[in-house]
């Protein structure tokens, strides 16, 4: 796709826009911009030979008014055969993006990595999401398009601040709902253990807009723990307690009104949340659990509480977000006394 302009004199480029805007040539998806004395003005093909006291050009990096979509970008550059493989949707944290692109388009994953770019021309660096390793959940990603250096951003969601570099930590946007669910449950003075802080998805909500009295935060990656801590300063939050270790041995025991598991395979750690909770308490449970063992995660926790002779009553289940094919993301929030 070429993009067309003229280059105008800034003393004519109020005359010309209103001519090019009367004939309909002016390309309304576009931005008028400047460069030095000149006014760049964006016309559709078509309407060269209207203008041609003014030089021609091929805008390299347009800016675009309205977003146009991935598929309009795309729709000249990748074979109609594979378009139903363009990437319909992807992430945008703070100013960089990440996309998931199949097997049958990555051949073309710079001119995708370009096109976001281009749709979203306030972002620095686009990268293709290869998903997450280990029990860190640490992100693999291809860089794509922008500047390779840009991979430390900071994402603003329900009001506080999350600082982190996507090459080194997981952010996932989808629980954004879950996060202010939990913040809004807790009761004044509450004191909660955070099992699986990371950079504080719940943790730094939790001491923004509730009232707990403490929020133990636990992380074991050095790097997510680092932007813990510059979280809590740049949301200036003070009742945060962080830990830098393993739950599974530095967890406090007997302190807790509400313990959090936030990781999606932690069902070993069951007992030592139960273990955390003062006489009674709630735990918010997370599990990737495949459909066809759907009452896994009842069944783990209620094994727990009975291996530490407790009584478990389950409040509820809810879907957090789709994980993979046949396998859901859940959470379930439990009583134990
Ligand atoms: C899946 S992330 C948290 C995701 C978060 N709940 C969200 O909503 O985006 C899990 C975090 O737990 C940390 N983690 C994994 N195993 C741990 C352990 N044994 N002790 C403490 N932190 C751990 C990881 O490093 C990671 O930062």
């Amino acid at each position: 796709m070429t993009f067309l302009a003229i280059k105008v004199p800034k003393s004519k480029a109020d005359e010309i826009r209103k001519r090019a805007e009367s004939i309909g040539a002016k390309d309304r998806d576009r931005l008028i911009t400047t460069e030095g004395d000149y006014v760049i003005i964006p016309i559709l093909e078509g309407f060269e030979d209207k203008f041609k006291d003014f030089e021609l050009i091929e805008q390299e990096n347009p800016i675009f008014i309205r977003e146009k979509s991935i598929y309009e970008v795309l729709k000249n550059k990748i074979p109609s055969d594979l378009q139903n493989y363009i990437p319909r949707s992807y992430k945008i944290l703070g100013d960089i993006i990440l996309v998931k692109i199949s097997n049958e388009v990555s051949s073309y994953s710079k001119e995708i990595g370009e096109a976001l770019l281009r749709i979203h021309p306030k972002c620095r660096s686009v990268w293709r999401d290869l998903g997450k390793e280990g029990a860190l959940r640490r992100p693999t990603l291809e860089f794509l398009a922008g500047d390779p250096r840009a991979t430390e951003t900071t994402k603003l969601e329900n009001g506080c601040y999350f600082k982190f570099d996507v090459k080194k930590v997981m952010f996932s946007p989808g629980n954004q709902y879950e996060k202010m669910r939990v913040a809004g449950m807790i009761e004044e003075g509450e004191v909660v253990v955070d099992m699986f802080a990371g950079v504080g998805y719940f943790s730094i909500p939790i001491a923004k807009h509730s009232r707990a009295r403490k929020i133990y935060a636990i992380e074991i990656n050095p790097e997510s723990y680092h932007y813990l801590l510059e979280n809590m300063r740049l949301n200036e939050v003070t009742n945060i307690i962080p830990i830098l270790g393993d739950s599974k041995f530095v967890t406090p025991e007997g302190v807790a009104d509400r313990v959090l598991m936030g990781h999606i395979n932690c069902h070993e750690f069951i007992e030592v949340a139960i273990r955390a909770l003062k006489n009674e308490g709630f735990i918010h449970y997370h599990e990737a659990v495949p459909l066809a063992v759907k009452d896994r995660p009842v069944r783990r926790l209620k094994d727990a509480a009975s291996q530490l002779s407790k009584e478990i009553k389950i409040l509820n289940l809810r879907k957090v977000k789709n994980y993979s094919p046949g396998v859901v993301h859940v959470v379930v929030d439990a009583y134990v006394y």
